[in-house]
Parts: C-alpha cells; structure tokens; sequence
C-alpha cells in the first residue's frame, strides 16, 4: 500500500499594520538601534493596534486568507490547530474562536503550546492525523500577539518581540512529497529561565502580580541564548544526518526568528550558506509561533517542488526540534 504522506499545500501569513521602530523603542527605553541591530538583526516588529483585538483577529486574516488563495472550503476542513502562546483567553481554545469566525462548521480544533517550537510542534502533529488516514484537510495557525505580554518599560525584553503569523493548509498525498521526518524535544528544567510567573493556577491573577509585573514574559536572555544557540544548530545538524541530508541538499532553512546570532551557529552547523536561509526577523522581530509560517508566507513564490526545506524552532520549556519538509508544489 502507497504511504499517506502530509503536505503543506497552502501558506498564508499576516502582520498587522502598525510599525514600531528602533527608533521610537529609543524613545521608550534606555535602548539604541546600534544596539538592537548588532545584539538581534532587528529594526522593526508590527504590533496589533485596537481594543478587544487579540490572538484570534491575527489568526482569521491568516486562514480567510489561506481559504481565498487556496480554494479551499471552510467547511471542508476537518481540524484546526492554533499553535500561541497569546491565546485570545485561557478557554475556550483560540482555534475554536478562529473556526467560528471562518466558518469551519464542520471541523474540531484545539490550540498548542510550546512556546517558539508552537508550530512546528503543530505541523507534526497534524501530519500524524494525515498519514494515519483520519483527516484530509488541516489548518495549522501559528500566531501570537506577544505586545500583550510584553513590559514596554523592560529594554531586555521590548526590543525582541512583534504581533503576526501566518497559517498553513495540510492534505494528504501518495507522492513522495510532504512532512518527511522530524526530531522534537523538551527539556522542562529550562522553565526557570524564560516564562510567565503569573496567570496560571499556580499563581492566579491578583493585584499583586499586576503590580509586580508578574504576566510579562520574564526571560533570562543570555541562559536561553546559550541552550538556543546548542540546540537549534544540534537538532538541524541531527536531522540532516538521520535522513543523509548533506548541505547541497537543502534548499532553504527555515529557522525560527528570535536572534540573528543563533541562526548564524545554525547555518554554520549545518554546514550551508547564508543564501540558503529565509531570514525576515528585521522586519517583524520574535513573532514566536507567528516566526517560521511567516517565512514560507515570504518565501512561497521561490519555493519549488522538491525542495528540501528544514524548519527549525527553539522556545521557552526549553522545546526544540527540527522538521524536514520535501516542498509539495510549486507556486
Ligand atoms: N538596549 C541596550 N542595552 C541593553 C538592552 C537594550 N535593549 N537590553 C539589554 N541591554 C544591556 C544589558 O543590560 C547588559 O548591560 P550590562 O552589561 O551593563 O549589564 C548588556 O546590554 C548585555 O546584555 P546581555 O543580556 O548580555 O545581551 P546579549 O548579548 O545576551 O543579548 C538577548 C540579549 C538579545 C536577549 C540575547 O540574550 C538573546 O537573544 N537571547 C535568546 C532569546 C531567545 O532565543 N528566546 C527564546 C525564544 S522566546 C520564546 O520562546 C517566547
């Protein structure tokens, strides 16, 4: 029997309009944009302006678009992801709100969270859901609005991140195409360095963690760089060899966009050149699950069939991984 394979058959992303700039971060922080520059390849992040707009409002431009382009029906979609770490509420599931206002009658959804690993993570999970022969049509949707965790008084942390994402469609096929292998990893030690103190059940909102700063993102960057520059580069290194991939093999990289210098140990790692790397973090910053759909978004029109594709996530957990991706068309 022809093996079930998953492909990506779609990609679609969106940020929203507003710009913020090195320079305007100057005029908010003790910060400069030599600095931001050289410590990140970041000059600027969108950020998702209005009231009573959140993750979901992302998400929908993300999937109506993905639905337009695509051709596809919303209510031929069996399932959807939301791979955030900036759900719209702690329930019901931002993937439920998202189908709502799609109009996916038809489909389950759940959201998924780890952390920047968020949509690979959910790339790999629907892929099993297609290759079992369960479903036909998936939507995975990598998107945050991280301005609504971020301390705009904290330069550590306010340069790094933006709002946006982007949203794949997932379909089977019998071609030799598709989601091919992937390594994913978690290691919950690392939770110390980079999380959310306050807003869970271990400690729930009150004045007190509102005063404290408490649901910022709270991240010791030089500890996490040092995992994220290990790992990242291990885990792209370790599935090239497990699949005797060799640098001349790969078209692109796909790396999660969180620091320029630890693309750069990935790239060496793996042994390929800057040319070969989708990079767009200047433009948009640490969109967190929002990184990697953005880059395929961008990068969709060089994409070719055939193409080996590596994604590759580092985030807060610590979760990290690596998938290979034979691209399914072209565009
Ligand atoms: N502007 C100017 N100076 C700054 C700023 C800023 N925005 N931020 C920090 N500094 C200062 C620090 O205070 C420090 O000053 P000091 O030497 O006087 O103490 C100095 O710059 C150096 O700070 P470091 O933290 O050592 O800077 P580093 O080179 O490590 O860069 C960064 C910091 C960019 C955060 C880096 O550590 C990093 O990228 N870490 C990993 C981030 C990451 O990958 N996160 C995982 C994904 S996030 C997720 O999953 C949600």
């Amino acid at each position: 029997m022809t093996k079930i394979r998953a492909a990506i058959t779609g990609i679609n992303g969106w940020v929203p309009e507003f710009r913020l700039t090195n320079q305007m971060l100057e005029t908010m922080v003790d910060t400069s944009d030599e600095w931001i520059i050289s410590r990140t390849g970041i000059k600027e992040r969108h950020i998702l302006k209005g009231e009573g707009l959140g993750t979901s409002y992302i998400g929908v431009k993300a999937v109506n678009g993905l639905l337009e382009k695509t051709g596809a029906n919303a209510e031929d979609i069996d399932l959807i992801i939301c791979a955030t770490v900036t759900p719209d509420m702690q329930f019901p599931a931002t993937a439920n709100i998202i189908s709502d206002m799609t109009g996916m009658k038809n489909a389950f959804g759940y959201d998924l969270n780890a952390a920047c690993s968020s949509f690979i993570y959910s790339v790999v999970t629907a892929s099993k859901f297609i290759e079992s022969g369960t479903y036909k049509k998936i939507i995975v949707v990598g998107v945050d609005k991280m301005s609504s965790i971020i301390d705009y008084t904290n330069r550590d942390i306010c340069v790094l991140f933006g709002d946006g994402g982007g949203a794949v469609l997932i379909e089977p096929t019998n071609e030799e195409f598709g989601i091919m292998d992937s390594i994913l990893r978690c290691d919950g030690s690392g939770r110390v360095h980079l999380h959310q103190k306050a807003g869970g059940s271990v400690k729930p909102a009150t004045h007190e963690t509102v005063d404290a700063k408490e649901h910022f993102v709270y991240q010791e960057g030089q500890a996490v760089f040092k995992f994220a520059v290990i790992n990242m580069a291990d885990v792209s290194a370790e599935i090239m060899k497990k699949n005797n991939l060799r640098s001349e093999d790969i078209a692109w990289l796909a790396p999660h966009q969180a620091n320029l210098r630890i693309i750069d140990a990935t790239v060496r790692r793996m042994g390929i050149s800057k040319d070969q790397v989708m990079i767009n973090i200047e433009k948009y910053g640490n969109t967190t699950s929002g990184t990697i759909p953005l880059l395929l978004w961008e990068w969709e029109n060089k994409l070719q069939k055939g193409d080996n594709v590596i994604l590759s996530a580092f985030g807060g957990g610590f979760t990290w991984g690596a998938v290979w991706v034979k691209w399914a068309y072209d565009s």
